[in-house]
Parts: structure tokens; C-alpha cells; sequence
């Protein structure tokens, strides 16, 4: 069974794209076949993965606005590993969506039979609650929110859980949480607080790991690298190995 995991969160620079690219990594180091779908015009995870620009043909703008193939804008990036790319382009789509006949279903769609060859599709989303977030929650089986150890994480927390609660109202009733992640955390008292706070308030979604403030987790993408072929015994390393391991053994369960 294929698992759609959504990374999404409004706020910008909590820890999105650097989750969606280790968590791919790591899923493949424990063999799972993995497409990552980068939904953010900046394409940070696209440019992560060490795609670049020449290399792609098709992007994830062809795909939503001009009605290609997925087929045809995937990358093969690795044994298992496959890339829907992002360009620039994509910053224009939030508008040519609106114009669009079932425009939050688009990817929902588009991805129906192709997901079927993975175990794992990730979404890396852009720092919005627009269409393009929105049709990523419609096309994912859950949702993973990256959240920065810092004062107003809540408040971010509370709209987007709002509109989680909304595409389950509207078309995607199955939705789940997946996870509530907290970032980039520090041994301050107010990156303790927040974390204790956002614990108490989703005790159930909230993963009793936490990914440490870690200036590796910066460097590697630059290097298109992941965490663990960068800075394998890193602290950055160990929190996103510890991540997989939660994800597979909770997934595992339910699917059997
Ligand atoms: N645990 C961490 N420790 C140190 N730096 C981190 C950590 N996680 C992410 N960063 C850095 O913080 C910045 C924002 O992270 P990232 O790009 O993953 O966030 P994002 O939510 O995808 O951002 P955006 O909303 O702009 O897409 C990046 O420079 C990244 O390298
Ligand atoms: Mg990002």
C-alpha cells in the first residue's frame, strides 16, 4: 500500500523541505521506493536533491496547469528514489488554478496511478494555504507538520489545523495527522516551553522525537546530499533516523 504524506505548514523556514529530503533519504536506506514531489516554487527540494536545472524536462507546473503526464516530468534520482521537480514557473499556478474546474483535485488525480509503484509519496509544500497546499492535502493520506521550537508556533498551528479539519469536510474525508514535528529545538528554556507546550495541546500527534537546531542539516543540501550520506553521525542525523524508524513502525502497523 502506498502512503501520500503531505509536509505542509503556512509558516515559512520551520523545517518542511529539510524533513521532506531526510525522511526521503532514510525511508530509502530502509528500502522503501520513495517519489518526492516538490510543490514549492522556490524548489528548494528539487535543488536539495541535487537535480538540477538542465535535468529537467517537465515540472510539477506542467503537470498541474498544462495537463502532462507525471510519467513525464519524474526524475530518477537513485535505485528507488524518484523526484517530481519544481520550477519558478510554479509561483504562477496559485492564480491559473482558480480558473481550473476541480482545481484542489488536480494533483489528487494526476498522481492516482502513478503513486501506485511507491511505498512512500512525499509532498513538500509551499509556505501557504493556498491551491497548491490545498491540493496537496486533497492527494495525501496524511499530513506532516513541521513545527519551529519558537514563541507563536501555536498560532500557526491552530489555522492550519482549521483547514486540515476543512479538506476532511470536503473531499478528503480519510485525511490523517501524520505527525506533528518540532524543529530546529535548542536547550533554551523557550524552546523547552514551546515544545512542552505543543505536546500539551496534541499529545497524541506530537512525535517524542524532536530534530535539533544543527548546522549540518543546513550544509547537505547544498551539497545534494541527505543528512546521512553528509553528516552520518551528526545530532541532525540521528533525530531524522529516529523520525524513519517512528514513521515505518507506525505505518507498518497499520497496514498489516
Ligand atoms: N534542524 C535544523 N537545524 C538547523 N537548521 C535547520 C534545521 N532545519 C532546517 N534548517 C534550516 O532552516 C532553513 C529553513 O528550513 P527549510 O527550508 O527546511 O524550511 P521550510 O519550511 O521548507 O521553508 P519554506 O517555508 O521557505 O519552504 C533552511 O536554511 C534550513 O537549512
Ligand atoms: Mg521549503
Amino acid at each position: 500500500m502506498t502512503k501520500v504524506i503531505a509536509l505542509a505548514n503556512q509558516k515559512g523556514g520551520v523545517g518542511k523541505t529539510t524533513t521532506a529530503l531526510n525522511l526521503a533519504a532514510g525511508l530509502l536506506r530502509r528500502d522503501q521506493k520513495v517519489l518526492l514531489i516538490d510543490l514549492d516554487p522556490q524548489s528548494n527540494a528539487t535543488s536539495g536533491a541535487g537535480i538540477t536545472k538542465e535535468e529537467i524536462v517537465f515540472n510539477s507546473y506542467d503537470v498541474l496547469i498544462s495537463n502532462r503526464a507525471v510519467k513525464s516530468a519524474i526524475i530518477h534520482r537513485a535505485d528507488n528514489f524518484d523526484i517530481l521537480p519544481s520550477s519558478t514557473e510554479l509561483a504562477g499556478a496559485e492564480i491559473e488554478l482558480t480558473k481550473k474546474k476541480d482545481r484542489q483535485k488536480i494533483l489528487k488525480r494526476k498522481i492516482a496511478k502513478e503513486k501506485e509503484k511507491y511505498d512512500f509519496v512525499l509532498i513538500d509544500n509551499p509556505p501557504a494555504l493556498g491551491l497548491l497546499s490545498l491540493n496537496s492535502l486533497m492527494a495525501a493520506d496524511s499530513v506532516l507538520i513541521p513545527v519551529q521550537a519558537e514563541y507563536f508556533a501555536l498560532e500557526g498551528l491552530a489555522q492550519l489545523m482549521k483547514t486540515i479539519n476543512l479538506v476532511k469536510e470536503h473531499g478528503n474525508s480519510g485525511l490523517t495527522i501524520e505527525g506533528i514535528l518540532m524543529t530546529m529545538t535548542t536547550h533554551t528554556k523557550i524552546s523547552r516551553q514551546v515544545v512542552s507546550e505543543v505536546e500539551k495541546h496534541f499529545s497524541e500527534d506530537t512525535y517524542h522525537v524532536t530534530i535539533p537546531r544543527n548546522v549540518r542539516l543546513t550544509e547537505a543540501p547544498s551539497f545534494g546530499q541527505s543528512i546521512f550520506d553528509f553528516a552520518g553521525f551528526s545530532s541532525g542525523a540521528r533525530a531524522y533516523n529516529k523520525l524513519v524508524k517512528e514513521i515505518i513502525s507506525k505505518n507498518g502497523e497499520e497496514q498489516s
